[in-house]
C-alpha cells in the first residue's frame, strides 16, 4: 500500500468525529461533531442557533462572542469538541423563555445602540458578562470591556448608554 500523503492525512483529519454534549441556552444537546468544526459553525449548522454571527473568523471581530461557563469566548476560535460537558449561552438564550427581553437588549432597543445588527449579539453577551461581574461600570469600563467587540456603524455612543441605563435599571430591580 502507498504511503498517506498530507493530503489524505487531512481529509482523514476533517472527517473524524467526535459525540459531544453541550448545555446550550440550559438545553442539553448530544451531537456527532467533526473534530475540527468550530463552535461557531456547530451552533449555527448543527443546533440552527444562527444569531451567533461570522465575522473575520480569526478573533478579532467579536460578532461571534458567546459565554462558556459565563465567560466570553470567540466562538469562531473554539473547537466544538472543546465545548463538551460546558454550558454555553448564545444570544437566543439571553432574554426570558416568553420572550421578554433582557434589560441590555431594552436598553439597546430605545437608545438606538444598534443600526445593521451585526455586532449585536457578540456586543450583548460581552455586556452580560461585563454586568454579572461589575453591575455599576464606569462609563470608561464599558468602553473597554467592548473594545474588542467592533462596530461599524454606530460610533458606540448608543451602546455604551444602553449599558449604563440597563446597568442602573438592573441595580434598582434588584434593590426592588
Ligand atoms: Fe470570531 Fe470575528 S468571527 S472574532
Ligand atoms: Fe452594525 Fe454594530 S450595529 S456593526
Amino acid at each position: 500500500m502507498p504511503p498517506s500523503s498530507l493530503d489524505d492525512d487531512l481529509d482523514a483529519d476533517v472527517e473524524q468525529t467526535r459525540i459531544i454534549s453541550v448545555t446550550v441556552n440550559g438545553v442539553t444537546h448530544t451531537a456527532e461533531a467533526p473534530v475540527r468544526k468550530t463552535l461557531a459553525d456547530f451552533l449555527r449548522q448543527q443546533l440552527k442557533l444562527t444569531g451567533t454571527h461570522i465575522g473575520c473568523e480569526h478573533g478579532v471581530c467579536g460578532a461571534c462572542t458567546v459565554l462558556v461557563d459565563g465567560m466570553s469566548m470567540r466562538s469562531c476560535l473554539m473547537l466544538a469538541v472543546q465545548a463538551h460537558g460546558h454550558d454555553i449561552t448564545t444570544i437566543e438564550g439571553l432574554g426570558e423563555a416568553d420572550g421578554e427581553l433582557h434589560p441590555l437588549q431594552r436598553a439597546l432597543h430605545e437608545t438606538h445602540g444598534l443600526q445593521c445588527g451585526f455586532c449585536t449579539p457578540g456586543m450583548l453577551l460581552t455586556l452580560k458578562e461585563l454586568l454579572d461581574n461589575n453591575p455599576a461600570p464606569t462609563e470608561e469600563e464599558v468602553r473597554v470591556a467592548i473594545s474588542g467587540n467592533l462596530c461599524r456603524c454606530t460610533g458606540y455612543d448608543g451602546i455604551v448608554k444602553a449599558t449604563l441605563l440597563a446597568a442602573e435599571r438592573m441595580r434598582k430591580e434588584g434593590a426592588a
